[in-house]
């Protein structure tokens, strides 16, 4: 008896030692590790949201601004569905000024733009942001401040969202957006409203903008009247798929531009964003931020979330199926035929 407590005590010490040994080695490790990331390259998310703010509206005055000029509309062709894709002057001095004052700002961020550089050198001449310099807001300002590593971060930015719709003078659909994707899950979502001089914006699990006000949520079971905002361009084919599945009493709304339209979910003017064919990622990753803090939802219509990062592709052939709440319901609804429709 008196043998074996002996014995179990001493196989408590070795493990204690043991234990002591992890721990020290542990210690010593993770130790170094923080040294290690402290020379990599980090980006202030708090940082990043101001930046970006900033960068949408420097972005939005082009859009402004192009209005006093001729609009000089070229087409990028036609899209897949023979609509036309039409860009202006707008679009790239909008691009110049969102793209490099984020560059910039932030060497060692991705950022995809929908735009290219045009030939016109002037366009890299932007000015860094000097987050210390820009009015306060308080929302930000009392949040702190989160490090991340600069190579897990992808900025999508939109310069000029509704191109059709600018040139036909209908303005309240057009944005510019800036949005932030973590490991490819888009953070921070911007969405700017040139002609009405707003701008709104969402961090998820932090903030967003006093501007958003948000409607409390009826708990149907079964939403029976959904209002569907689709494209203005095929509104036709898109209508007939929402009537179909979402049932005879569904409104269907066209309308231009995918931050408009994201923005009319989240005000809970539409319950459903249904876009069938394919839509790029900058039209999309904002609204799916600003969706995803106030607990909406942005998928493929297959149901698949949205890969945001920079090695990924631009382009989500399956459609989109947004919503307020009941995504799942909605969801449901969706027909096969997307299945090989592309
Ligand atoms: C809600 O959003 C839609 C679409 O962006 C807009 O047309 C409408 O004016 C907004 N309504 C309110 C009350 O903000």
């Amino acid at each position: 008896m008196n043998m074996g407590g002996s014995l179990r005590i001493n196989k408590f010490a070795c493990i204690c030692l043991f234990f002591l040994m992890f721990l020290i080695i542990y210690w010593k490790n993770s130790g170094a590790q923080s040294t290690e990331i402290d020379k990599l390259d980090m980006v202030n998310l708090k940082e990043l949201l101001r930046a970006a703010i900033q960068a949408a509206e420097r972005g939005g005055k082009k859009v402004v601004d192009g209005k006093q000029h001729a609009l000089n509309i070229k087409s990028k062709g036609k899209t897949k569905e023979g609509a036309n894709d039409p860009v202006t002057d707008a679009d790239y001095a909008s691009h110049c000024a969102m793209y490099y004052s984020l560059k910039k700002t932030f060497p060692g961020v991705a950022v995809v733009s929908e735009e290219h550089s045009s030939d016109d050198p002037a366009c890299e001449n932007q000015e860094a942001i000097d987050v210390e310099d820009l009015p306060r807001d308080p929302l930000i300002h009392y949040l702190y401040d989160e490090k991340v590593l600069s190579k897990d971060v992808t900025v999508w930015i939109d310069p000029l969202d509704a191109t059709q719709e600018y040139t036909e003078g209908l303005h309240n659909y057009v944005t510019t957006m800036v949005c932030v994707a973590i490991k490819g899950v888009p953070i921070i979502g911007v969405i700017h409203q040139p002609f009405a001089a707003q701008t709104y914006w969402a961090w998820i699990t932090k903030e967003m903008s006093s501007n958003i006000h948000l409607v409390p949520m009826m708990d149907e079971l079964e939403p029976t009247h959904p209002r569907v905002v689709v494209s203005r361009s095929h509104a036709g084919d898109v209508a007939n798929v929402a009537t179909k599945a979402f049932g005879p009493d569904s409104t269907v709304t066209p309308a231009g531009g995918a931050g408009y339209k994201v923005m009319g979910l989240i005000n809970n003017t539409f319950d459903v964003y249904l876009h069938v064919t394919a839509i790029k990622k900058w039209d999309i990753c904002a609204g799916d931020a600003i969706l995803r803090y106030i607990s909406g939802k942005m998928t493929t219509m297959k149901g698949e979330t949205i890969d945001y990062s920079h090695n990924s592709a631009f382009k989500v052939s399956d459609g989109i199926l947004a919503t307020r709440s009941h995504h799942k319901f909605y969801l449901q609804k969706m027909p096969e035929f997307m299945s090989g429709d592309h």
